[in-house]
């Protein structure tokens, strides 16, 4: 039996497969490949010295989709597929809507019509909105998201709820994710954005490699210990460590369960430069810039969920993160190329 894995050659997806694979499960990858190339699962391939099938597929292609199940044997999905630029959704809300919620619809009706009732879903800490106050747990009422990239994590998140309301056989997995930053320590595969990145890590990369002059960090008037914006960075690799224990709780869970994967600590916009500065030697020239419209001061996660039902918690610092993310950019200033 396989695991498929939807988005699977993108930065979290491909990060995920290596620890699946070193956890001795069999994965099936699917991946449109809009937001990634195919050579992110060459170097999964490479890392763990095992193989397995990667399939261009859109999770809107019902028909296609429909091969793979009857190819495989798939007996769980996780599923990561989905656009995430959350500018880029203002823009285009309706691609982010068919994208990101229709293709979960179809992907769903797919699972369903062969049986497969096992899913873990890629959801975010933007679902907590801005009214509560960190540590954001489990408990706290979703909503008031702030772009249609995040209304589409919390509808999502409502159709995986209805869909185990209406048949008690579904296991469903929400994890909402902190911050995700840091490589794959190998420096064979990490997060290779397009174009300017939104995301504070790899803007920081960018201009420690030269391709950007300098940071802007933005706003220094929040309401947080230095001024700057407080996020729960996790490395990326701990992120993918989550995954395959929530893969394992929801294939032995039937239900819908949530859980929150952050570290827990708040680390500012200009900590984190430091951090990286000291990791690497490098200086990360910054710029105080206004705000971000719809940014918040601060978030980061309460773990204690994940800890005590899981038994998961991030094992990786930030300098950690920041060294391997070095590793990763200074090997690949362009991302997948060679
Ligand atoms: P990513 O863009 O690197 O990976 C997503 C992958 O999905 C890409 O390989 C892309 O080509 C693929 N994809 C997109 N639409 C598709 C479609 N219709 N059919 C098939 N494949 C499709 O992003 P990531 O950072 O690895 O994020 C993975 C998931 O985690 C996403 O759902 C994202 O929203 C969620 N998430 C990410 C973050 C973050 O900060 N990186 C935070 C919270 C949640
Ligand atoms: N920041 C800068 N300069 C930059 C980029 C970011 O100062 O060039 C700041 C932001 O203002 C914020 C912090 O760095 O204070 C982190 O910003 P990111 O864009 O890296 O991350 P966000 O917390 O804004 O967003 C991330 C994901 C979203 C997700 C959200 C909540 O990108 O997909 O976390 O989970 F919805």
């Amino acid at each position: 039996m396989a695991v498929l894995v939807t988005g699977g050659a993108g930065y979290i997806g491909s990060q995920t497969c290596v620890h699946l694979l070193e956890a001795g499960k069999e994965i099936v990858v699917i991946d449109n490949f809009s937001n990634s190339s195919p050579l992110s699962s060459q170097a999964v391939k490479e890392i763990t010295g095992k193989d397995f099938p990667v399939i261009e597929c859109d999770i809107r292609d019902e028909e296609k989709l429909g091969e793979v199940f009857s190819s495989y044997k798939i007996e769980a999905v996780i599923h990561f597929a989905g656009l995430k630029a959350v500018g880029e959704s203002c823009q285009k809300p309706l691609e982010y809507y068919d994208n990101n919620i229709g293709g979960t619809v179809k992907l769903l009706s797919v699972m369903k019509k062969f049986g497969v009732k096992c899913i873990v879903f890629s959801s975010s800490a933007t679902v907590y909105g801005e009214k509560h106050t960190a540590p954001f747990n489990e408990e706290m009422e979703v909503g008031g998201t702030t772009n249609p990239y995040g209304t589409t994590k919390l509808y999502i998140e409502q159709i995986l709820r209805d869909l185990c309301a209406s048949d008690s056989e579904w296991s469903v997995c929400l994890l909402r994710y902190f911050n995700p930053i840091g490589a794959h320590e190998s420096g064979k595969i990490g997060e290779a954005p397009n174009g300017i990145p939104n995301n504070l890590m790899p803007y920081i990369s960018q201009v420690a490699v030269g391709k950007r002059e300098k940071l802007s960090v933005f706003g220094d008037d929040y309401d947080t210990p230095d001024g700057t914006g407080v996020r729960d960075y996790i490395h990326v690799a701990d992120l993918a460590d989550g995954h395959v224990v929530a893969l394992d709780r929801a294939l032995s869970v039937k239900g819908c369960e949530v859980y929150n994967l952050g570290t827990g600590k708040g680390v500012s916009v200009l900590d984190l430069v430091k951090a990286f500065e000291e990791a690497t030697g490098i200086k990360i020239p910054y710029v105080i810039a206004p705000r971000r419209p719809g940014d918040i001061a601060t978030s980061y996660a309460d773990c204690s969920k994940a800890k005590n039902v899981l038994g998961w918690e991030a094992r990786r610092d930030v300098r950690k993160a920041c060294e391997d993310t070095w590793n990763w950019q200074k090997n690949n200033p362009d991302g997948f190329t060679k």
